[in-house]
């Protein structure tokens, strides 16, 4: 059963003589239904020349911000298609949504797929175990068509959770993850992956706009970049290891004192992580530095201090990204000041390692670019 796994629209043209004549047919009624057969027999009988408007565009895809926390767009899995509300997350390589096989607690409050109910359901079966920051996810993996907006990426690798730990009060159902292909479970191949491999999009490119402090307006686009979005010429840092979007940082400054980071470090641009998260011990010292203190179990600042609090400077290949205090500390829905530094990377490498989380990329518009192995940054509009 396993070769139901490449089913799909590049494989379609590889593969033809393995799939059954019934099999071709729903897939060409599906694909005629969405107006893509032309567009899919263009491109792949190589005549593209002057065909633009077969030419597939770069997608718009709307992301909420929840409270500058997390940034969650819709998908859907399976036909019909069941809706899935997903953290898009550059900081990891697998899709997760929870099923109908899960009762652990945050399965009760989240949406569940239903493989019963989808025509294009396959199941594969082989266990997975999925380790993030804030929680856990055992499950198994499956193949179903999934679509983000208008692009639809048939015979997809996922996940369906069996049980989960943690994020239980997360604003989303399940995460799709962003990361390189050595990030995923082995021997599935991630969404963005597929897109490009199938030239859906027409770049391997993918940017985040984060919006700060309102719902609407966040975007996510796949395969270009929309230039009206950030301020300036956008920096181009290469990948210093395609794992995690991870690149290497020249120093963090704080008061025109180096703050670790002093010989160099790296650090993984990361959506799906809220705040910047260092070592302890330098976050720890920078938290003595703001006058920080521990209040049911956050890290409190007097607000009306705020504004005389320090920038946090990070170079990375020779610019310099400034982060002041308005964008560390944040409010919270009390209007009490909490700080968005998090310590403990250490415990991810042995080298210092910095996540620069959405703290981050709410100033900077981050560009993630596949073909050339580098990520871009520009202060955001
Ligand atoms: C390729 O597209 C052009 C423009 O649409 C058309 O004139 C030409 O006949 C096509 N060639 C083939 C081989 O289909
Ligand atoms: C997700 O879908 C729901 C309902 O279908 C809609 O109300 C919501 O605005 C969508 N979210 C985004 C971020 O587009
Ligand atoms: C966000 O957009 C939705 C519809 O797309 C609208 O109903 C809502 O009022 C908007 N929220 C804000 C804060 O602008």
């Amino acid at each position: 059963m396993k070769w139901l796994g490449i089913l799909g629209l590049v494989a379609l043209s590889e593969c033809l003589v393995m799939i059954p004549l019934t099999k071709m047919k729903t897939m060409r009624e599906t694909l005629r239904e969405k107006s893509l057969l032309t567009n899919f027999l263009e491109r792949n009988t190589g005549n593209r020349s002057q065909n633009r408007a077969y030419y597939p565009k770069m997608t718009f895809h709307p992301l909420r911000n929840y409270l500058d926390l997390a940034y969650v767009g819709n998908i859907s899995i399976g036909t019909p298609p069941q809706q899935f509300k997903v953290l898009f997350d550059t900081g990891s390589g697998d899709l997760w949504v929870p099923s109908i096989y899960c009762y652990s607690r945050p399965c009760r409050t989240h949406k569940l797929y239903n493989p019963h109910t989808s025509t294009t359901f396959r199941l594969w079966g082989q266990p997975v175990d999925l380790i993030y920051g804030s929680g856990r996810i055992i499950g198994f993996l499956s193949y179903d068509t999934v679509r983000i907006g208008k692009l639809i990426d048939m015979g997809q690798p996922f996940v369906l959770s069996k049980a989960q730990y943690g994020m239980e009060h997360a604003p989303f159902d399940g995460i799709l993850g962003l990361g390189y292909p050595s990030l995923a479970t082995q021997g599935t191949t991630p969404i963005f992956d597929t897109l490009k491999r199938r030239s859906l999009i027409p770049q391997a490119v993918f940017a985040f706009y984060l919006s700060s402090r309102k719902e609407n307006g966040s975007v996510l686009m796949l395969g270009g970049v929309d230039h009206r979005y950030h301020k300036g010429k956008l920096q181009w840092i290469p990948v210093s290891q395609t794992h995690y979007w991870q690149i290497t940082m020249n120093r963090v400054t704080v008061n025109g004192v180096a703050f670790g980071c002093s010989r160099g470090c790296q650090a993984i641009v990361d959506t799906g992580t809220s705040f910047l998260v260092g070592p302890s011990r330098v976050v720890t010292a920078l938290r003595r530095l703001i006058g920080a203190r521990l209040v049911d179990n956050e890290y409190t600042v007097s607000c009306s201090y705020v504004p005389r609090l320090p920038t946090i400077i990070f170079s990375i290949n020779g610019n310099n990204y400034p982060v002041p205090p308005q964008a560390y500390i944040r409010k919270s829905l009390r209007g009490i000041c909490l700080s968005s530094l998090a310590g403990g990377t250490e415990y991810l490498s042995r080298s210092e390692t910095w996540i620069l989380g959405d703290v981050f990329l709410r100033l900077y518009f981050s560009v993630y670019d596949r073909r050339n192995n580098r990520v871009g940054l520009a202060p955001a509009v």
